[in-house]
């Protein structure tokens, strides 16, 4: 697991966005790993603002998103694929119908579950996912006890990350939904590369643990351990539990050039 820690969020972006343009300069039609929340955004500017200078084009590559939210209306604003569409997918050139979410709103959600899984399988997998992390630790929304070995599923939310995600819902906890559809952990350790940002206080004991912590399900982001190529990006803030943090520092201002993350 490579660390990078930056005390500017835009240049941890800027690390993240020249990874997914990498991808899509070796391949045009990659798959791409979406993931919602405030980590991503400002990679999301920076991926934008490339595709704006013509240097980046998502023409020919499709996307998958983490998660979504059971039960909001289609046109919620805070339904991840409406979030997606406002963050990402205005901003580039994404041909229609290539970015494709788990749909919260079918009848039968178990077999939504099923159709999503089969169809990230039949794109090829995703070659680059952006991740964030919750304070509990969650990915996706694997909240504390998910199975390491699960696949896309139906997930109850914790207390806590319905508190989290309440400020997205003007701050009222009753509007975030209970239930989700989320990748699961296996479903995740499948993407070829792993980019997880992270800023802030509230995140530092979530990466100590994701980064330096004991494989368990109670810190599901600790599964990333167990994938051969995960970059994590946080600030200083971020950083301040992680016990080796002199150590990826060093790694990282002596990292040879022609090794990318
Ligand atoms: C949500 C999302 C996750 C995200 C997490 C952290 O619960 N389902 O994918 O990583 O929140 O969000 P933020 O980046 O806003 O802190």
């Amino acid at each position: 697991m490579e660390v990078v820690i930056d005390a500017s969020p835009e240049r941890l972006a800027e690390i993240a966005a020249e990874a997914v343009e990498r991808v899509l300069q070796r391949n045009p039609r990659a798959v791409l790993g979406l993931a919602t929340g405030s980590s991503p955004l400002l990679v999301y500017r920076e991926l934008a603002a490339r595709c704006a200078a013509g240097t980046l084009s998502f023409r020919e590559a499709r996307a998958f998103l983490l998660d979504e939210y059971v039960g909001l209306p289609e046109e919620h604003p805070e339904r991840y694929r409406r979030v997606i569409e406002r963050e990402l997918e205005q901003h580039v050139d994404f041909a229609p119908n290539a970015v494709q979410g788990p749909d919260g709103t079918a009848d039968d959600l178990v077999a939504a579950c099923a159709r999503y899984e089969a169809a990230i399988v039949e794109s090829g997998g995703v070659d680059v996912q952006l991740l964030g992390v919750g304070t509990d630790g969650h990915i996706a929304f694997n909240e504390p006890g998910s199975s390491l070995g699960s696949r896309t599923r139906v997930k109850t939310l914790t207390a806590q990350t319905r508190r989290d995600n309440a400020r997205f819902f003007d701050g009222d906890v009753e509007a975030v939904p209970r239930l989700v559809l989320t990748q699961g952990l296996r479903t995740i350790l499948d993407a070829r590369h792993l980019i997880l940002l992270a800023t802030g206080r509230g995140k530092a004991e979530a990466v100590h643990q994701l980064v330096e912590g004991p494989v368990s399900a109670l810190w599901p982001a600790t599964v990333l351990q167990h994938h051969p190529h995960v970059t994590v990006l946080v600030d200083e803030a971020a950083a301040s539990r992680l016990q080796l943090a002199d150590y990826y520092r060093e790694t990282w201002a002596s990292k040879p050039a022609w090794q990318h993350v």
